[in-house]
């Protein structure tokens, strides 16, 4: 990629992890983390205090790794991107203030962006250019959407989400119930490993009937996390272990068989033959087999980042703000506020 591509430097922090990624058009030269993730095991959730005080102590070191390894000064930088959201809101606002305080004091443009579309663009830093339309999956802690995206620097839209707890968070649920440490995702993806994924029959939410006519393209995934925890009590209180392994993997095996069958019917319906899949539970092993397979079966191209860009970091806003350059968007306003509740079809703010 030659050095006239624009270098873009992007901040995340709508969670727990402070990513700063540096990419010069389609390439990434860096991606940069802190976690305050230990700092929220021992609550079983991420208290947003804590990842606040987390992201401002992080941030300033953060960005001087990521200039260094990549060998670049911020006065080469092009553009400034960061996540105005959604998320939650204080770690958001720190991110948003140090991405105008860089942009102000370089001279350089802001873009700020939303999450879920930048879980779509780090794609193209692994696999090229986005086919236009894509249908992508996103599947992280707090979203579950399946979105049309003919340009994800412009025009992304909802066929469904989640109507209650989003593929993480069932993961992250089904975990404590397993006593696996949070997050629970790659562990239940591990212990899974040893198991039978047809050891137990658990239910997949709003994949039939009636439901399926009202929600075709929406998840539920609380029904599913209710069953397993009264699976794993009835299993408890009979005085019989609980076989860890067989739960988990089935478990993941009925969130896997939903979220695929659900994105394959959405590219038949709507004649689309890529799909994307990103988000924290794209890294899930048995969710990219299967959604291989089918899609597969069905003459769709799959992408899935690898699972170290699936999950939140700053390589993701960074591809997605060179993209807005590349393409021409104009920069966001410097009065722009950090939006916990951005919709996933407004891409920039
Ligand atoms: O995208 P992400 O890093 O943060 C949000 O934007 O939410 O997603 C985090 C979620 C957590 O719920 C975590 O348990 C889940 O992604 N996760 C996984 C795996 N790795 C992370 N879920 C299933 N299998 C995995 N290997
Ligand atoms: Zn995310």
């Amino acid at each position: 990629m030659s050095a006239d591509q624009p270098l873009v430097l992007g901040l995340e922090t709508s969670c727990d992890e402070t990513g700063v990624g540096i990419v010069r058009g389609e390439e990434l030269l860096v991606d940069a983390i802190a976690s305050s993730v230990d700092e929220h095991a021992r609550f079983g959730g991420v208290v947003p205090e804590v990842a606040s005080r987390a992201h401002l102590e992080a941030m300033i070191p953060t960005i001087e790794r990521a200039t260094r390894q990549a060998g670049v000064r911020l006065d080469d930088l092009d553009a400034i991107a960061v996540t105005s959201g959604p998320g939650l809101a204080g770690t958001l606002m720190v991110g948003v203030a140090a991405a105008k305080s860089l942009a102000v004091a370089l001279g350089k443009p802001l873009y700020g962006v939303n999450h879920l579309a930048s879980h779509v663009a780090v794609d193209i830093v692994e696999h090229g250019p986005l086919p236009e339309p894509t249908l992508a999956m996103l599947v992280s802690g707090g979203h579950s959407s399946l979105l049309l995206v003919p340009d994800v620097t412009h025009d992304v839209r909802s066929l469904g989400s989640t109507i209650d707890d989003a593929a993480g968070e069932a993961f992250d649920k089904v975990a404590r119930v397993l006593g696996l440490p949070f997050p629970g995702g790659p562990h239940i993806d591990r212990v899974a490993r040893e198991g039978d994924r047809v050891a137990i029959d658990f239910p997949r939410g709003l994949t039939a009937g009636r439901d399926m006519d009202r929600h075709r393209f929406d998840f539920s995934f609380s029904g599913l996390k209710t069953a397993v925890s009264r699976w794993v009590q009835a299993r408890e209180a009979s005085g019989e272990p609980v076989p860890v392994a067989d739960v988990a993997a089935s478990f993941q095996e009925a969130v896997t068989d939903v979220l695929t069958r659900k994105a394959v019917l959405a590219c038949r319906e709507h004649g689309v033959e890529h799909l994307q899949i990103g988000g924290g539970v794209a890294a899930n092993s048995r969710l990219r087999a299967m959604a291989q397979e089918r899609c597969d079966a069905a003459g769709i191209t799959l992408r899935v980042p690898r699972p170290g860009l699936c999950t939140d970091n700053g390589a993701m806003v960074a591809a997605l703000g060179a993209q807005m350059v590349l393409k021409g968007r104009a920069p966001s306003d410097l009065s722009l506020p950090a939006d916990s509740s951005m919709p996933v079809t407004l891409v920039q703010s």
